[in-house]
């Protein structure tokens, strides 16, 4: 892509990282974030606008915390240290850090000091709240700076040298409970480094459908479509940029949800002219499977014949050179890499391993996104909200929601549960509530009655949760009515079922899916 401003972040290792990244991109600023392993002509090379070293675990008073070649701060580029970040720059250009056993992790008052452009428009209030979670804390200002605010625990809360361009704060500005905290970033890309507003989703699309083809020249490129929105978004940017030259796969493994894939697979038939493989491999994956009911070892197997089903039929197609993918940004890059870049990559978890052997070199066009940019991506392109937004659905399929053997009989059974769970969350408007919501079909049966009878059948469990990015997650507060109405309509339609459960465990420290 080509960028006009780029932030770069330098990790030291902060849970909090990625949201900087993220809280910049939403401003309109493109930021990366590299590990603060990079060495100082690594970052020269990047040409950054300016930097931001994020906070961390580490204290700057031991001899092993990650540090930074004191060469950048001579660059006169903008810089703003956040946290860690502030008590290494204290640290490395002259002042004081006092080392502390204690961690203050939460809200905290913050009193403005001395004026700074960090907090134009936001010093109207006397305080803020704002959110800390460090141990250290800066003892005495470098030379140049001056103390801009403090809080009613320190006394060096944020520092600043105007001339330089140089600012820090101990709190958090890109985690929502800091007040004012976007506004406070703002000032630094906008009112201290100057920085424009042009990283939009549509100047992103422009510049892929000028890049790609160019990228891709004449050659062929094939394409696993799963029906989820990563891979449509992969297929339907590729349609437009190198048309009939894309090849799209899409493998029907006999786990899929009633309508999965089907339902996303035809509005693109319908809409855009895919060169489409539509795979029936459902006996190969359902005769491996027969008879095992240990969870890693039915994704194993899934994943294998995944690939070989996939190359199998790709080879199929002559000539082709790459393979595409929906790689995401917080695929590429993982936090805590100060101790190294190694670190650093992590294979996709669904198509792992095709491209080594397949030899096809990749194209990820969606690399440098987060998934609310590849949703916004998604309307640019004019898909329609059912796959805008929707919920993901995991490689494994049903076998993983099928919680032991899977047989054609207990499939049909959860796919019935399912079709109601769904239909109900998108007619009560929850669907696009929620980060995702499905039913589970447990490996046990109990006892029921039903009309004059006793009933000995399966038990469907409800697993329905709130989430911003699958890493956390807590079991969504669904009005008890909706639960009512899923439960009462799946024991009634779908034979082989007397009992509805509600799963209420949050993540961590259990999954979002069972197995
Ligand atoms: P867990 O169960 O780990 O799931 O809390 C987190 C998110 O990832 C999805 N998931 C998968 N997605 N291939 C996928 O594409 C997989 O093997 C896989 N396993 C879990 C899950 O649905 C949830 O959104």
């Amino acid at each position: 892509m080509d960028i006009q401003d780029k932030v770069i972040i330098l990790d030291f290792g902060s849970q909090y990282t990625q949201l900087i990244a993220r809280r910049t991109r939403e401003s309109g600023v493109y930021s990366e974030i590299h590990p603060c392993t990079i060495t100082a002509e690594e970052l020269k090379d990047l040409q950054p606008s300016a930097i931001i070293l994020s906070g961390g675990p580490a204290s700057v008073t031991s001899s092993d915390s990650p540090g930074v070649d004191p060469v950048i701060f001579s660059w006169g580029l903008p810089v703003l240290g956040i946290c860690y970040g502030m008590q290494l720059m204290a640290h490395v250009l002259g002042g004081k850090v006092a080392p502390s056993l204690d961690r203050e992790y939460g809200r905290s008052e913050l009193f403005f000091q001395d004026k700074s452009p960090l907090w134009d428009r936001v010093a109207d209030a006397e305080k803020l709240t704002v959110w800390m979670s460090h141990g250290d804390h800066v003892l005495e200002v470098p030379p140049g700076f001056s103390v801009t605010a403090k809080t009613q625990n320190i006394e060096i809360a944020a520092m600043a040298d105007v001339e330089r361009r140089m600012y820090a704060l101990q709190f958090h500005p890109e985690v929502a409970h800091t007040e004012q905290g976007d506004e406070i970033l703002r000032n630094f890309l906008f009112h201290v480094a100057g920085l424009k507003s042009t990283w939009t989703m549509s100047s992103f699309v422009d510049s892929m459908l000028h890049n790609l083809p160019l990228q891709i020249g004449d050659d062929k490129v094939v394409c696993g479509l799963s029906g989820g929105i990563d891979s449509t978004v992969v297929a339907v940017l590729l349609n437009k940029a190198i048309g009939k030259n894309l090849h799209c796969i899409f493998v029907d493994n006999g786990l899929l949800r009633a309508g999965e894939g089907d339902e996303v697979i035809g509005y693109l038939r319908e809409h855009f002219d895919l060169n489409l493989h539509y795979i029936k491999a459902q006996d190969k994956f359902l005769s491996r499977l027969e008879g095992l009911d240990d969870p890693e070892q039915k994704r194993k197997i899934i994943g294998y014949t995944f690939i070989e089903v996939f190359e199998e039929e790709a080879k199929k197609i002559p000539g082709v050179k790459y393979l595409a993918q929906g790689t995401l940004y917080p695929d590429v890059i993982e936090s805590v890499s100060f101790k190294g870049p190694s670190a650093v990559i992590k294979s996709h978890h669904n198509v792992g391993g095709l491209p080594e052997k397949m030899d096809l070199a990749l194209v990820e066009p969606l690399r440098e996104l987060f998934k609310d940019e590849v949703r916004k991506v998604a309307q640019e392109l004019g898909l329609p909200d059912f796959i805008v937004w929707r919920h993901p659905f995991p490689g494994p399929g049903l076998a993983i929601r099928v919680i032991g053997e899977i047989t054609d009989e207990r499939l049909e059974i959860l796919r019935q549960a399912d079709k109601i769970v769904q239909h109900e969350l998108m007619a009560s408007n929850w669907y696009y509530k929620v980060w995702q919501g499905f039913a589970v079909l447990l490996p046990l049966k109990t006892v029921g009655v039903m009309g004059d009878e006793r009933t000995y059948e399966h038990v469907i469990a409800l697993r329905i949760v709130d989430s911003i990015d699958a890493m956390t997650a807590d079991w969504s507060r669904i009005p008890t009515e909706i639960l009512g109405r899923m439960s009462n309509r799946i024991i009634n339609e779908v034979k082989g079922v007397n009992r509805v459960v509600y799963d209420i465990s949050s993540k961590p420290p259990s999954t979002i899916e069972w197995e």
